[in-house]
């Protein structure tokens, strides 16, 4: 199924490596990797696996200490400032805490402005800026007449998680990566928030990438799983392939950590 598709993000032999000597931590050893358009990935791995550093240096927050990225088939440059607002245009993430991704002097009406001039619509005229974010915030569930004048952290913990979603609606990237982006909300909110990501990749073809310790959630979302451990992807496939029938320990012990995601529950034994 792969092969009419286009590869959109690959990496070779990408690593970093924080500090030395002693203090010297491996945390993305050497991976290989080609992500297709379209196609949903998630990363899984325990705790300090590497996931979130693979996810700053796809961003292009963090330089690799070794190693290649291509984007859509071409080495990835991103040496000068303009390259990088280029990039980013194509890229963007969704962190575990909200917070860090908005400058917390920015009222949100200029956060989803800025997303408007990054997508070259500055000249535009007034009315239409307010009516895409108008728009924006409906799809995500808030109402942009109750945010202009605020600030991101005078939102709710959802609330800023949603705003974050609407930056994504109105940058379009090509691809999204996903960190754990529902971690600090309740499960209906989860579920309203993954809905809104799939709503996204099939109605504008935005390849979404999970990172996540939840192998229930890389099950029930995901075409292809890889499962990372000390900074090495040590086991990857479709959903059906990795976690119904892991190779690896490792794997089996991630799906023993979370029972039954797969089985239907058994309510005679309750
Ligand atoms: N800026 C940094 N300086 C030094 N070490 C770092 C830095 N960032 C991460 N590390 C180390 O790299 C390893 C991988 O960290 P990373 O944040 O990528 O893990 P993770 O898989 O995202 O974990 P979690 O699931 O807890 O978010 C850890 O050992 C961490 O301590
Ligand atoms: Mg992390």
């Amino acid at each position: 199924m792969a092969n009419d598709r286009k590869i959109c993000l690959s990496g070779k032999g990408l690593t970093k490596v924080f500090g030395f000597g002693r203090t010297k931590t491996v945390a993305v050893d050497h991976v290989d990797f080609n992500f297709y358009e379209g196609e949903i990935i998630s990363i899984v791995g325990e705790s300090g696996s590497g996931k979130t550093t693979l996810a700053k240096l796809l961003l292009g927050l963090i330089n690799p200490t070794e190693g290649e990225i291509y984007f859509q088939g071409e080495k990835r440059d991103i040496r000068t400032h303009r390259k990088k607002k280029e990039y980013w245009k194509n890229i963007q993430a969704i962190f575990q805490d909200p917070f860090s991704s908005y400058n917390i002097f920015n009222k949100i009406d200029s956060v989803l402005l800025d997303c408007i001039n990054m997508r070259g619509g500055r000249r535009l005229p007034k009315a239409q800026k307010i009516e895409m974010m108008t728009e924006a915030c409906s799809f995500v569930n808030l109402k942009f007449e109750e945010l202009t004048n605020k600030y991101p952290f005078e939102l709710s913990g959802g609330q800023q998680q949603r705003l974050m979603i609407a930056r994504v609606f109105l940058l379009k990237p090509k691809i999204l990566l996903a960190d754990e982006p529902t971690s600090m909300i309740d499960a209906c909110s989860r579920a309203t928030i993954l809905d809104m990501l799939m709503q996204l990749r099939d109605e504008e073809g935005m390849t979404p990438i999970f990172i996540t310790h939840d192998i229930g959630l890389a099950y029930y979302v995901s075409d292809t799983v890889y499962i990372m451990e000390k900074g090495k992807f040590v086991e990857r496939g479709s959903a059906d392939a990795v976690i119904i029938h892991p190779q690896e320990e490792y794997t089996r012990r991630l799906i023993n950590d979370v029972p039954k995601i797969y089985e239907e529950w058994d309510l005679s034994t309750v």
